[in-house]
């Protein structure tokens, strides 16, 4: 197959990408700085030249946006808006012209479009869609308006002959450097990998060996559209999320930090506390009714394979 990845260049595409090739398939990533071979250049926002890779194509999995781990100031928080509404409208118009349009389109969203709760798990069905909540700061609603808004750019695209599913994505843990784990690690290995902030928020996550195969799951299976949660099946509390994370590396303590703490240290990484603080409770209920298996379902077992991979590609 043919499959083309907008913003694919990073961590999440580059967990996808191994595993097209992998599997055989020609992989065309667009890029604004393509860099080497199998890039392509789009701008991220209007039709051009690269319109022409989406046509013919098998696959279409759209990554594109600004990377939310930033200081959420007026203008990154309009950059990661217009970076994710204006990519994916513009690949729904290159679909729409396309003569031999892809027959599938995953675009990405996030588990962040879910509530900030702690009572009970967020499924498709039941799960409350977040920006009203009383205990929540009120900045975090943005990141909400955001990820609804990008949902909207597919659902709103006039795609007749592409299915459209909308990827609510957990943190996709890969043992690639500047990946999340990545990230955790570090943090756990300078002693700073205890809870923040009580460490009672819920963490969603999802191994990328499962989100990678949720992936070929959604592509095969025809009678599927619209959101679906990719995470794991067993969200658990931050607490616990980091104590497995620490025994899996061998990091014997991790100093907890306090909400204080979490934006004294937000400011100087130049990233924001909603991404730690808030509690995203996150299931699969469409994934497994539709029959998908997941094969790491507790983290402390993902968290071990995750630790051993990366130290052997070390
Ligand atoms: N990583 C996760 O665990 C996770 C979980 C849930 C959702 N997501 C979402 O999934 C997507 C991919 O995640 P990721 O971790 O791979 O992100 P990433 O490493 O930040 O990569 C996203 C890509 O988007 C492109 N991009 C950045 N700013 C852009 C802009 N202003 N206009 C157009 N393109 C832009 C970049 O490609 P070029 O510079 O090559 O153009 C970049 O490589 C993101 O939208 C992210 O929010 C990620």
């Amino acid at each position: 197959m043919k499959i083309v990845i907008p913003g694919g260049t990073g961590q999440v595409g580059t967990v996808l990408k191994r595993a097209f090739n992998a599997g055989g398939h020609d992989v065309v990533v667009l890029s604004r700085r393509p860099r080497h071979p199998g890039e392509v250049h789009w701008d991220g926002a209007t039709m051009g030249d690269w319109a022409g890779e989406i046509d013919g194509s098998d696959i279409v999995v759209n990554l594109a946006g600004r990377s939310v781990n930033c200081r959420y100031t007026p203008a990154n928080l309009r950059e990661m808006m217009d970076s994710r509404v204006h990519s994916a409208r513009v690949v729904g118009e290159a679909i729409a012209v396309a003569a031999r349009p892809p027959r599938i389109w995953l675009q990405m969203s996030t588990a962040t479009v879910y509530a900030h709760r702690f009572d009970a798990p967020n499924d498709e069905a039941t799960g409350v869609i977040g920006g009203t909540e009383p205990d929540a700061p009120g900045y975090w609603s943005y990141s909400v308006d955001i990820a609804k808004a990008w949902e909207r750019a597919q659902e709103t695209a006039d795609t007749p002959h592409t299915r459209k599913v909308a990827l609510r994505a957990a943190m996709v843990m890969s043992p690639d450097p500047g990946g999340v784990l990545d990230v955790l690690l570090r943090l756990a290995r300078l002693g700073l990998g205890g809870p923040v902030a009580g460490g009672a928020q819920y963490v969603s996550w999802i191994h990328d060996h499962d989100f990678v195969r949720a992936v070929e799951f959604l592509v095969a299976r025809d009678d599927i559209t619209g959101a679906v949660n990719l995470a794991a099946p067993g969200p658990l509390p931050h607490r616990a999320f980091m104590r497995a994370l620490r025994t899996a590396w061998g990091v014997p303590v991790g100093l907890p930090a306090t909400r204080w703490m979490a934006e004294a240290g937000a400011f100087v990484l130049r990233s924001d506390t909603e991404l730690l603080l808030k509690s995203r409770r996150v299931v699969p209920g469409r994934l497994l009714d539709a029959g998908f298996t997941f094969d790491h379902t507790d983290w402390p077992g993902a968290a071990d394979d995750l630790v051993r991979r990366l130290r052997a590609a070390r």
